[in-house]
């Protein structure tokens, strides 16, 4: 890893769009989606010792302790499919974790090129999750009204069959997005005081976001 990465950070409450857009990211960018969610149902599935810690706290809508979360973090971002950088989706998620990462990231010499928070008020929040559809194969993510797979229940890009998150109900939404308010928006503060916050208002068509998205990259890439 250099200076010259592209460490991204996507930044937002639960169902703002973090997985849909950095789908899209990553194909134009050619850098990883490091999805912590993913990484840790993954690990939930497996049903290893690690995956059954692990559920108690995403089933009920609670941040899984940092320490737990820091390992597969830094061990994921060690890979080589990061050397020209990666895109965080749902990390970090408390100070914290935005402290550890920057001195592991300083220790890399590969600092964050930027976070890019997508704002959406938490009303449209709970319809966005509520029918939200995920594949069991690649996690794509749709929606069962305003991104609609081609054949119902399948996946358009691989095939994989689609199902419900578990943590999707609106009971664990509302502690989900209590949790989010309490514990990680602190973190629009932290990034807006060393200046490489970037908003972006989640709250528009897909395509239209991931525009302004791409310009905000653009940006950040050009000298
Ligand atoms: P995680 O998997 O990260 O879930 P989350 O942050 O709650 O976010 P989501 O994945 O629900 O939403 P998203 O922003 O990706 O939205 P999406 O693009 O799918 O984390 C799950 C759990 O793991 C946590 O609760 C916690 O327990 C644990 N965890 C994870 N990271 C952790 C960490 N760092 N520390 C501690 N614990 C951690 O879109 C949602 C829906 O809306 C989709 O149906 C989509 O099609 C639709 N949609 C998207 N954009 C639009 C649009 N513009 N208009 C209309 N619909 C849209
Ligand atoms: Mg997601």
């Amino acid at each position: 890893m250099t200076s010259s990465n592209l460490n991204l950070i996507f930044l937002g409450p639960p169902g703002a769009g973090k997985g849909t857009q950095a789908q899209r990211v990553v194909e134009k960018y050619s850098i990883p989606q490091i999805s912590t969610g993913d990484l840790m149902r993954a690990a939930v599935s497996s049903g290893s010792a690690l995956g059954e810690k692990l559920k108690n706290y995403m089933s009920a809508g609670a941040l899984v302790p940092d320490e737990l979360v820091l390992d597969i973090l830094l061990e994921r971002i060690g890979h080589e499919d990061c050397a020209n950088g990666f895109l965080l989706d749902g990390f970090p998620r408390t100070v914290a974790q935005a402290e550890a990462l920057e001195t592991a990231l300083v220790e890399r010499n590969s600092p964050l090129s930027g976070v890019i928070s997508i704002d959406v008020p938490d009303q449209v929040l709970t319809s966005r999750l509520t029918a939200r559809r995920i594949c069991s194969k690649c996690s794509a993510s749709y929606h069962l009204e305003f991104l609609k797979p081609q054949k119902d229940g399948i996946c358009d890009k691989c095939s994989g069959e689609l199902y419900q998150r578990k943590d999707d109900s609106e009971e664990v939404i509302k502690n989900r997005l209590k949790v989010y308010h309490e514990q990680t928006a602190p973190l629009v503060d932290f990034y807006q005081k060393k200046k490489i916050l970037y908003p972006v208002d989640g709250n528009k068509k897909i395509d239209m976001i991931f525009q302004e998205i791409c310009d905000i990259i653009d940006n950040l890439n050009s000298p």
